[in-house]
């Protein structure tokens, strides 16, 4: 009797231990889809124009014909002005000719002097007040981005382009089938100037910023870095845009765990925006953290929990039953 009784315990462990598996253990990370690479490769109109640049942005040296000598010089090219061919023709603005937005008079080298004090064009002088581009609300984040606190280096030279490399930016987290690989491209805008104080100090006087260090209140750093962005816990929520742009200062940085370990995630309304307006319609609304990453305390099913509550009552019931006829039958 006192056997089978343990038995029936252990079994309502094992049941119980089973439909709660957000307490007991991860649920299995589903295979994330494939990346769909574009099969036809983009063919610029403007491809051999650009050449005329390439040939010296495109790689480590560069040649011209120095005619004090009177012959072919080879010389090295700045690494921060060598632009990525591939790269570029991956952009968002892979259908442009560099001298769309640089002077034609570029095509001549030496450079004319007068050329660095070209003025170039912001984004919102091209994308302001357009119908086809205003589902990206161009309007709205550059009303969020004066609101920031970079543009307090407005006058430094601080622009969209700082964080949107002209020559390579493309969209990314809206179209985007791999979350982590979306991560990491918008962490390392960060990263191009808050790890690198060569760019930061052309900015700012201010001492070097060690990240690191300044995170590491947070456990778990690199894992942490990996699955949400900078902007989640640096920037003001957004209704409508999908990534907000307006950097907060720091003293109102995110710092409690359960602002994104809860139900209420914080998460929901920014990184996983885009996901969640399609995911949650079928009224689980953990689909899609159970999908791509799994928040500890972000994804309690109220239904598991009832499911399993449930199970546990039947299972008492049965085992109740059991033992009263075990005791009335003798
Ligand atoms: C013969 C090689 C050569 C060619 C061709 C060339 N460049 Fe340059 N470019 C350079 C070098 C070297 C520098 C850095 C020194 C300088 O500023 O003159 C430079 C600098 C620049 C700069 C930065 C100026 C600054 O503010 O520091 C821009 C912008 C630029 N090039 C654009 C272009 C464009 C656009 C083309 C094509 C229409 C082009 N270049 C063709 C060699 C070249
Ligand atoms: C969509 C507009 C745009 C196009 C297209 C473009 N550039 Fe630029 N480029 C810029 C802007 C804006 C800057 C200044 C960046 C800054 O201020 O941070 C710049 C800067 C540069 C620089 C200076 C180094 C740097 O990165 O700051 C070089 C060199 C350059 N461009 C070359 C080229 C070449 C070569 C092409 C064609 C392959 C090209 N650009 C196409 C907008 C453009
Ligand atoms: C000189 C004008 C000009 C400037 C400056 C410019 N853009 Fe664009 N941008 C365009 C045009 C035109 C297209 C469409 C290109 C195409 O369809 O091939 C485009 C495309 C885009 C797209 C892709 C839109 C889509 O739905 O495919 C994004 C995103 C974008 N730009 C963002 C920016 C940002 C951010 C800046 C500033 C950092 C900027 N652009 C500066 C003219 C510009
Ligand atoms: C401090 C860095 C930073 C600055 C400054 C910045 N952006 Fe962004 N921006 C980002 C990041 C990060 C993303 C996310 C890129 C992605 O995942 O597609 C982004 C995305 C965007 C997108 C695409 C959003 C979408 O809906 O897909 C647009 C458009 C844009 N920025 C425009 C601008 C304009 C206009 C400015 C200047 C007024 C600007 N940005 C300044 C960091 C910045
Ligand atoms: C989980 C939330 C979180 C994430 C993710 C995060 N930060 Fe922070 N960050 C903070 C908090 C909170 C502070 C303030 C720490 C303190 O009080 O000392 C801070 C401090 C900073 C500072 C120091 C500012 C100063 O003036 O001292 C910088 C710069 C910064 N973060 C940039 C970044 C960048 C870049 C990333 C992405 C690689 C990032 N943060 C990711 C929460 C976060
Ligand atoms: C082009 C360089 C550059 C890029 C890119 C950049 N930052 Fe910064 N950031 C700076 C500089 C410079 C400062 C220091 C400003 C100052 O002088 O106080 C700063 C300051 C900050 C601060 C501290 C603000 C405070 O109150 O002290 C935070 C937080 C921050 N950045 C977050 C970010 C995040 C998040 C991103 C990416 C979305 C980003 N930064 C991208 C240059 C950059
Ligand atoms: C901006 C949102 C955010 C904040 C704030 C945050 N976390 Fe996290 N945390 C996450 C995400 C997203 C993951 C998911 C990691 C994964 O998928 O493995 C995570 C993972 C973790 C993990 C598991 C790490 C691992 O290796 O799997 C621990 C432990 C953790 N967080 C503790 C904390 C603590 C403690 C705090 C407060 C000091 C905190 N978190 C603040 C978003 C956040």
């Amino acid at each position: 009797m006192k056997l089978s009784l343990i038995k029936y315990f252990f079994c309502l462990f094992l049941i119980y231990a089973g439909s709660a598996s957000s307490v007991f253990g991860r649920p299995e990370l589903k295979t994330q889809q494939a990346d769909v690479k574009d099969t036809v490769t983009f063919r610029s109109p403007y491809y051999d124009d650009n050449e005329r640049c390439f040939k010296c942005h495109g790689q480590n040296k560069y040649e011209y014909t120095n005619e004090n000598l009177g012959r072919q010089v080879k010389a090295m090219m700045y690494s921060e002005i060598i632009i990525d061919r591939n790269k570029f023709y991956e952009s968002n603005h892979r259908s442009f000719s560099c001298t769309d937005c640089h002077s034609d008079e570029y095509a001549k080298f030496p450079h004319a002097g007068e050329l660095r004090m070209e003025q170039t064009f912001n984004c919102i002088d091209c994308h302001g007040g357009d119908e086809k581009f205003a589902k990206y609300n161009f309007e709205g984040i550059e009303a969020e981005y004066q609101k920031s606190t970079h543009y307090k280096l407005d006058a430094e030279g601080f622009t969209c382009w700082n964080c949107h490399n002209p020559h390579e930016y493309k969209i990314n987290i809206r179209n985007s089938s791999n979350i982590k690989e979306a991560i990491l491209y918008d962490n390392n805008i960060c990263l191009r100037c808050h790890s690198n104080f060569n760019q930061f100090q052309i900015l700012s006087d201010r001492e070097e910023i060690n990240i690191l260090q300044k995170h590491e209140w947070l456990p778990d750093q690199e894992s942490h870095f990996k699955n949400v962005r900078c902007i989640e816990c640096h920037s003001e929520l957004n209704d409508t845009i999908l990534v907000s742009h307006m950097i907060n200062p720091v003293e109102k940085a995110v710092k409690r765990c359960n602002e994104c370990h809860s139900k209420n995630s914080l998460l929901m309304s920014s990184l996983y925006k885009f996901e969640s307006k399609e995911q949650r319609k079928d009224g689980f609304l953990n689909g899609i953290m159970l999908n791509q990453s799994y928040v500890i305390g972000a994804n309690r099913n109220r239904y598991l929990n009832i499911l399993s509550l449930v199970m546990f009552g039947v299972v008492l019931i049965i085992i109740g039953g059991h033992i009263f006829f075990r005791l009335t039958k003798k």
